[in-house]
């Protein structure tokens, strides 16, 4: 993205010295020319062009409307990621840069990547507003806590790289750097395989949905009082108060934190909050295990049919 930011800098920084550089010359030269030559000389009465009018405002706008739709194509092309990224976690906290591979390698202000592919960082923050900054790679965003937000980036050559937090945030904010180190591909996966791994953030995420028993619930074979999460990230979630909305990492961020908040069509609001009861590295394994369940094994009956009783009748299902 680097050239293009640039592209569009050099453009607005050469307009506006062409631009301060002919009005100020303008400013002299007619200083001089029209200069009072005696004490009794007036000025000559004028009365308006419309064509200078038409001009000094036509011009104007067509350059800033270059400016606008440049500026915006570049904007979106940062905005939305490419699909088949590399996707790695950040979470911000006072103050350090924690990174969390999707095979399970953890780095503190240490940030690494193969070259030449996209990757993308799904950052959050666990205290206060950040921003993650890479300004080789003209990559920023607010880091924001209660949020996923995306960005990515492509690097073009190995290196190390600044990351800065561009927000600040307490004491230690101009402390809060960090190295995104880009790799050649052989060497990230030998880095990438190098240890210390705890088996990929999926499977912590399915120990934790075990251990926090939420698989009593939210089982896959449509008899759990939850609904099946089995094929449910990126899906369309019919809601009962009639909306819908998509099952992205936000969405499911809040159903753990804050499950009133967005009742499934044809379930209670049975679930307990689990604010406060785990960190944001689990929420981001149970979002990726939600992520990795694939799909479902049958299409959902509508929800009006009664639940079949359990065949042991240990539990009853309070789905409508
Ligand atoms: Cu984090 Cu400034």
């Amino acid at each position: 993205m680097a050239a293009r930011v640039d592209a569009l800098y050099f453009f607005l920084l050469a307009i506006s010295v062409f631009f301060s550089l002919l009005i100020a010359g303008l400013i002299v030269y007619y200083a001089v020319k029209y200069r009072r030559r005696s004490p009794q000389s007036v000025g000559a009465p004028m009365h308006g062009s419309l064509l200078l009018e038409l001009g000094w405002t036509v011009v104007p706008l067509m350059i800033t409307m270059v400016i606008f739709v440049w500026g915006a194509s570049v904007y979106f092309a940062m905005a939305s990621p490419p699909d088949g990224t590399l996707n790695i976690y950040v979470v911000g906290k006072q103050w350090m840069w924690k990174f969390q591979h999707l095979d399970g390698q953890r780095e503190i202000n240490e940030l690494h990547v193969p070259v030449g592919r996209d990757v993308k960082l799904i950052t959050t923050s666990e205290d206060v507003i950040h921003d993650f900054f890479v300004p080789a790679f003209r990559v920023k965003a607010d880091v924001l806590p209660g949020r996923y937000v995306s960005i990515w980036f492509h690097a073009t050559r190995p290196g190390r790289y600044h990351i800065m937090c561009a927000e600040y945030c307490g004491t230690r904010h101009s402390g809060m750097t960090g190295e995104v180190i880009v790799m050649e591909p052989s060497e990230y996966q030998s880095w990438l395989s190098g240890g210390m791994a705890e088996g990929s953030l999926a499977s912590a995420g399915e120990k934790l949905f075990l251990d926090l028993a939420c698989v009593t619930c939210h089982r896959a074979d449509l008899q759990g009082r939850g609904p099946v999460l089995q094929g449910l990230f990126g899906k369309t979630v019919a809601l009962q108060n009639g909306e819908t909305i998509v099952a992205d990492e936000g969405y499911i961020r809040e159903s753990i934190l804050n499950p009133g908040a967005k009742i499934t069509a044809g379930f209670q609001p049975i679930m307990p909050s689990f604010q406060g009861l785990i960190t944001e590295e689990q929420l981001l394994q149970l979002i990726e295990y939600v992520k990795s369940l694939g799909a479902q094994p049958e299409t959902p009956p509508a929800r009006q049919t009664p639940p079949t009783a359990p065949a042991s009748g240990e539990t009853t299902p309070v789905r409508k």
